[in-house]
C-alpha cells in the first residue's frame, strides 16, 4: 500500500462521537471502520437529521469521467483539493492517475502533507514567511516531495526569496507565473510585460525556480467561451514567449496550468495546440468541483452542456419538517450551518412521509435560510407535515463539504458503505 492509501486507511480508526453531526448517537465510541462494517441503512440506521449523504455511484462516475477526459486529451490532472479537503478522495484521485493535488492555502498544503501527498500545486500566491519556512523544511526533508506555487508580483518574489533565504532552505521552490484572466479577474499579473518582469525577478532569486505559467479562467466576470479561449491562448503564448527568452532554463519540464470544472473543454482544446517548446510540457488541469458536481451552479456551467458526457450530483441532504405554522409555509431543520447558499439555495428533490417516498411536487421550494432552518414554501394543496423528510439537492460542492466533518457514503439502495472525513 502506498503512503497516501495507508494514512487514509488509518482514518478508519477514528472514534465516532459528538463531533460528527448526523451520525447515529448509538454509534458513539465505535471506530469509523467498525461503523462502516455494520452497513447501516439511511432509513433505519439511527442517523439524525439534518444529514448530508454522498452517493457512492455518483462519486465513482464523476471520478471516472475526469480520469478519462484528461487521459484521452493528454492532460495531466491535479484536482483542486480545496473543494473537498477529503484525503480519502485525494487518494482515489491519485489512484486514478492524478499527477498531484492542487490546493489554495498553506493549511491545505499541511493536510496534504499529513496524508503523504507527494505532489502539491498551490494555485495561489504564497508570501507568508512561516508557511514558506515550513514548506522549505518539508522540501529539504523529502527529496521526493514536489511543490509548485504561483507568483504574480516582483514584491511577492522578493518576499519569498527573503523568507526562504532567512530559513536557510536548501532546495529551490518551484514557481509558475500567474497570468490574470482579464480585466476584473482575481489574482494574476495583468499583462505579458508584468509577467516578464516577475519572471526576471524569479531568475534573480536564487531560492526560486521558474517552471511554467498558470491562471484561472473562471473568476472573470461574465466569462464566455470566446473570452476564455482567447485568454487560454494568451497563456500558451506567454509560456512560449518566456521559453524563447530562456526563462525556464532550470526546469525539466514547463508547466502550463488552467482550468476548473466550468471550462475543461476549452482548456483541452487550446492546450492541444501547445508545441515547439524547448522541453517537455506538462499541460495541467485543476478541476475540483467535478468530484461531486451539484444540482444548481455546476449543473448550469459544466462543459457537458456543450460537449457530450455528464457528471452526476453526488450530494443529497435529508432534512426534517419541524414546523408547519401556516398553510403555505413549513420549516426544515437544516440551515446555513448545513447547506451551501453562496451559489444558490437548495432545491427539494423528494419527500419521504409515512406513505413513502415521492418526488418533490412543483412549487415546493426553499425561499430562505436561517442559521438552523430552511424556509420551505409549500404549494396550497400539498399535505407535507411535521415529521416528513425532505431530500434536498445542493448548489456548491466547496461550501457543502466544509460544513460536514464526516460524511456517510451510501449506495443506491441506501446502505452506508463508507464515511468521508474532511479537514477544513
Ligand atoms: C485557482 C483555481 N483553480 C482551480 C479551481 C477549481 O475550479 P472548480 O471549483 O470549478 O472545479 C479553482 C476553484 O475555485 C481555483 O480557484
Amino acid at each position: 500500500m502506498d503512503v497516501v492509501a495507508e494514512r487514509v486507511a488509518a482514518l478508519r480508526g477514528e472514534r465516532v462521537d459528538h463531533r460528527f453531526k448526523g451520525l447515529p448517537p448509538d454509534a458513539a465510541g465505535l471506530t469509523v471502520g467498525e461503523l462502516a462494517a455494520q452497513r447501516r441503512t439511511l432509513t433505519d440506521g439511527g442517523f439524525t437529521t439534518p444529514l448530508l449523504v454522498l452517493s457512492a455511484e455518483a462519486l465513482d462516475h464523476n471520478l471516472g469521467v475526469l480520469e478519462h477526459w484528461t487521459a484521452q486529451r493528454g492532460l495531466a490532472f491535479a484536482p483542486h483539493g480545496k473543494t473537498s479537503m477529503a484525503p480519502q478522495l485525494f487518494a482515489r484521485q491519485l489512484e486514478r492517475g492524478a499527477w498531484g493535488i492542487t490546493v489554495a492555502v498553506p493549511h491545505q498544503v499541511r493536510v496534504c502533507r499529513a496524508f503523504g501527498v507527494p505532489r502539491i500545486f498551490l494555485a495561489n500566491e504564497l508570501v507568508d514567511a512561516a508557511a514558506l519556512r515550513w514548506i522549505g523544511a518539508e522540501l529539504d526533508a523529502d527529496p521526493g516531495f514536489e511543490f509548485v506555487a504561483y507568483v504574480d508580483s516582483v514584491r511577492g518574489v522578493q518576499l519569498m526569496q527573503d523568507a526562504l533565504a532567512a530559513a536557510g532552505v536548501r532546495r529551490q521552490v518551484d514557481v509558475v507565473v500567474e497570468l490574470g484572466a482579464g480585466d476584473g479577474a482575481r489574482t494574476g499579473a495583468r499583462t505579458e510585460a508584468d509577467c516578464a518582469a516577475v519572471a526576471a525577478a524569479v531568475a534573480a532569486a536564487g531560492q526560486l525556480r521558474l517552471v511554467g505559467v498558470a491562471g484561472y479562467e473562471a473568476e472573470v466576470p461574465d466569462a464566455g467561451p470566446e473570452q476564455v479561449r482567447a485568454w487560454l491562448r494568451r497563456l500558451v503564448a506567454l509560456a512560449a514567449e518566456l521559453d524563447r527568452g530562456g526563462a525556464f532554463g532550470g526546469a525539466e519540464q514547463i508547466v502550463v496550468s488552467a482550468g476548473g470544472s466550468a471550462w475543461f473543454d476549452a482548456v483541452a482544446d487550446v492546450f492541444a495546440g501547445i508545441g515547439g517548446m524547448s522541453r517537455p510540457v506538462l499541460p495541467l488541469l485543476r478541476s475540483g468541483a467535478y468530484v461531486t458536481h451539484d444540482d444548481a451552479h455546476y449543473a448550469r456551467v459544466t462543459p457537458f452542456t456543450r460537449v457530450p458526457g455528464h457528471l452526476e450530483p453526488a450530494f443529497r441532504l435529508w432534512a426534517q419538517v419541524v414546523s408547519r405554522p401556516e398553510p403555505g409555509q413549513a420549516f426544515l431543520n437544516a440551515g446555513k450551518r448545513d447547506v451551501p447558499y453562496d451559489l444558490g439555495l437548495p432545491t427539494p428533490v423528494a419527500v419521504r412521509s409515512a406513505a413513502g417516498l415521492r418526488p418533490a411536487p412543483a412549487g415546493l421550494g426553499v425561499s430562505r435560510l436561517s442559521d438552523q432552518h430552511a424556509w420551505l414554501s409549500v404549494p396550497p394543496d400539498d399535505g407535507i407535515e411535521v415529521g416528513d423528510l425532505v431530500c434536498l439537492g445542493l448548489s456548491h460542492p466547496c461550501t457543502t463539504f466544509e460544513k460536514w466533518p464526516l460524511i456517510p457514503v451510501a449506495t443506491a439502495d441506501g446502505t452506508i458503505t463508507d464515511y468521508v472525513r474532511t479537514f477544513f
